[in-house]
């Protein structure tokens, strides 16, 4: 029997969203029904509605998100209703060229469900990331529901799917920061700040916060920054250099996507160091750097797609941490906001008064 519910729905490039009546299916073969308990509101959500990720509206948004696992379809052996799961947009198949590899982090065939969830005319949705979970009830491939402890509350479980697992990987996976070594984190909004308490968890020396905005910066300590510098002050990698010695940071992390805080990050590095773009650009970007510039300087430039994270390691690794009072997932939470709140999150994080906007069911 098809359940009916209601989700935040993008119907057209750059109109508002709408709550609508949704239509799931029973879960098939592979796929699991789950109660959404809570869901963070992510740039993503907006970029799919400002059609600047693909054009097959309607989507319906939400991709951040914990809740109980309602119903398993056939095929489904290590999961059953009740289970406490944070969903992960990207779950390895074990099959692709990547995961064959051993490198499932990088998975190029993440399976979503195959049964499309629906507006009541028939018409289908769009999950967004594959996931849509602005709704209480959703349906997904199972391999992206990961059981955590149910002592975390949903509203801070939830943003381990997403903004908080990309920029803690960010620093520790793809990263690898080390004990003693520094770091630097461009723009501290919920991505760069869990960057920022990732570089601290590992052992980092020194973790300098960059960001433009002050109010960024104080809460930027709160995760474990050092030393915080105003990039509209000077010149940031002058500041950074000033405090590492002259030499600038072991590890860079970009999180903000723009050109010119990237290539701050690659002048804020001593020789040898990594970059880590966690910021996702627009397609329209590009940087300009001088080439020798890619060779003398050494060390190597990385990109970090969701953190690197294997969802079935790093979620339970993490909700654990914040339970033993080692990671402060609650500070990410600016704010819990009702289902119909999605289009005025939207305008919070545009005005970056917010680290996240939690929808909670
Ligand atoms: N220098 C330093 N910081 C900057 C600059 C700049 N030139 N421009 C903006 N910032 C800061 C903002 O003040 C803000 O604190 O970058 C931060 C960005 O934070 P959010 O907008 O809250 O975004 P967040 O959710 O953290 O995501 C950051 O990672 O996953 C990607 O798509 C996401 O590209 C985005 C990035
Ligand atoms: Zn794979
Ligand atoms: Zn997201």
């Amino acid at each position: 029997m098809p359940h009916e519910t209601k989700g935040v729905v993008a119907r057209a490039k750059g109109e508002p969203v709408e709550l609508l009546d949704v239509v799931v299916p029973d879960p098939g073969p592979g796929e699991a029904l789950v109660r959404v308990q809570a869901s963070g509101v992510c740039h993503t959500d907006l970029h799919y509605r400002e059609g600047a990720i693909n054009d097959d509206f309607p989507f319906l948004l939400g991709h951040e998100a914990a809740g109980v696992v309602e119903q398993v379809g056939e095929a489904v052996s290590d999961l059953e209703p009740g289970d406490y799961v944070v969903l992960a947009w990207r779950a390895p198949c074990g099959q692709c060229r990547s995961c064959r590899r051993g490198r499932p982090w990088y998975c190029f065939d993440s399976r979503h469900e195959a049964q499309p969830l629906t507006l009541a005319d028939g018409t289908p949705l769009t999950p967004a990331l594959g996931i849509g979970a602005f709704t209480e009830l959703t349906l997904i491939g199972a391999g992206g529901a990961v059981k955590v402890d149910p002592r975390a509350r949903p509203e801070v479980a939830g943003l381990l799917g997403c903004g908080v697992m990309a920029g803690w990987g960010a620093a520790v996976n793809t990263g690898g920061v080390q004990r003693g070594e520094t770091v630097a984190v461009f723009g501290c909004g919920g991505v760069g700040d869990a960057a920022i308490a990732g570089a601290t968890m590992a052992g980092a020396s020194k973790v300098i916060a960059v960001d433009i905005d002050p109010r960024k910066l104080e809460m930027a300590r709160g995760f474990g920054a050092t030393d915080t510098v105003d990039a509209t002050a000077g010149d940031p990698v002058e500041a950074i250099r000033d405090l590492t010695g002259g030499f600038g940071v072991d590890v860079a992390i970009e999180a903000v996507g723009r050109p010119e805080t990237y290539e701050q990050a690659f002048y804020a590095r001593d020789l040898a160091g990594r970059v880590v773009l966690v910021g996702v650009p627009d397609p329209s970007m590009r940087i300009d750097l001088p080439f020798i510039e890619l060779f003398g300087r050494g060390g190597a430039l990385k990109s970090s797609w969701y953190g690197d994270c294997l969802p079935s390691r790093d979620f339970p690794l993490l909700i654990d941490a914040y339970l033993r009072g080692q990671l402060d997932l609650d500070a990410f939470v600016s704010e819990t906001i009702g289902i119909g709140d999605v289009e005025a999150a939207f305008g919070k994080m545009q005005r970056g008064e917010v680290l996240r906007s939690v929808v909670v069911l």
